[in-house]
């Protein structure tokens, strides 16, 4: 009797001190196996009589149902442990954000411009964008601007060579459109031109978009309308403008558009008129028969207007934070 209860003790406390599960399987082969240390035990009863016999498997069983108890209870046990540490391990931290592909956006730039385009083809203008590299005939001679004019000096203009240059004005697009094609012409120029400056309110590059119509009765009211409607299509509100009588080169007349907003800040965004006779007769158009009108819309500038940008150069410096904004335009 007192054996077995040594072995219980015994058996106990190894049990405690497992901590694998193959560990308990051996002590559960080791004591309670067929030919494991309790049934060695009963080998040696075999001369006893029997009311020792039976008094011996009381207490046996009491003790093997013990042992059982407490091996399951440690598998149980170990086996929590084994799950915990897996679950540890295996974590997944499914409150991070997932890994997403974001969609690109349009820059205003582009927006605004597809705008522009989808504006004047309602009113039957087709749309080119022409070449950047411009040279001194395009951009300056034919458009009737004197050799001797400033904007064509190496501080404005980025010349290639003596002749070639970076369009300084997408108007170059209007000589070469009219010695293409026939009259009745009605064409949009959106583009970037190149310029040497750099502030708040100039990049060296920046977009334009000209409109030309070359028809036999144009004229300025024409003109005036299309502005009007231009402008009060693209800014939603109910804004001012105004004509200011202007001079260039290539117009006569010719006028500057202001917006005025609604604390009283003037800002100039366009330039227009009508095409002067002598840019006509240096693409061989008639102007006692043909009349021409033209403008030139800055889109950095109405851009900023229309949706509050204060800095031009943030349109160009590539600022994630500053493009996201535009994600519903
Ligand atoms: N090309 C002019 C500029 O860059 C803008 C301009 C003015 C275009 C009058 C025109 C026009 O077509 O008629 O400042």
């Amino acid at each position: 009797m007192l054996t077995l209860q040594k072995l219980f003790e015994n058996v106990k406390s190894k049990i405690k001190n497992s901590y694998k599960i193959d560990e308990i399987d051996n002590i559960r082969i080791k004591y309670l196996g067929k030919k494991g240390i309790f049934s060695n035990c009963i080998k040696n009863l075999k001369n006893s009589s029997f009311e020792e016999k039976k008094k011996f498997f009381i207490v046996f069983n009491e003790i093997k149902k013990k042992i059982i108890n407490q091996i399951n209870k440690k598998k149980i046990e170990l086996n929590k442990i084994i799950l915990d540490q897996r679950i540890e391990k295996e974590k997944i931290d499914v409150s991070l954000p997932g890994r997403c592909r974001e969609n690109g956006i349009i820059h205003p730039i582009n927006h605004s411009i597809n705008y522009i385009k989808n504006f004047f083809s309602q009113l039957g203008f087709e749309s080119i964008n022409g070449f950047e590299i411009e040279d001194e005939y395009h951009n300056f001679d034919a458009l009737n601007i004197p050799k001797d004019h400033p904007a064509r000096n190496n501080n404005d203009t980025f010349w290639f060579d003596e002749h070639r240059l970076l369009r300084t004005q997408t108007s170059s697009m209007q000589i070469r459109i009219m010695k293409k094609e026939k009259p009745p012409i009605r064409f949009i120029f959106p583009g970037k031109v190149y310029r040497n400056d750099y502030d708040s309110t100039h990049t060296p590059m920046f977009h334009q978009v000209e409109g030309l119509i070359v028809e036999k009765n144009i004229n300025f009211s024409n003109l005036k309308w299309i502005i009007y409607n231009f402008l009060h299509d693209f800014f939603d509100k109910n804004i001012s403008i105004r004509f200011r009588p202007s001079y260039f080169p290539f117009t006569t007349p010719s006028a500057e558009v202001d917006i005025i907003t609604n604390v009283g800040q003037s800002l100039e965004v366009l330039g227009c008129g009508m095409v002067h006779p002598s840019v006509l007769k240096n693409v061989n158009i008639d102007s006692n028969f043909y009349s021409a009108c033209a403008f030139g819309i800055g889109i950095e500038r109405i851009t900023m207007l229309r949706y509050g940008i204060s800095d031009l150069r943030s349109f160009f410096e590539n600022d994630i934070r500053f493009i996201k904004q535009f994600k519903h335009i």
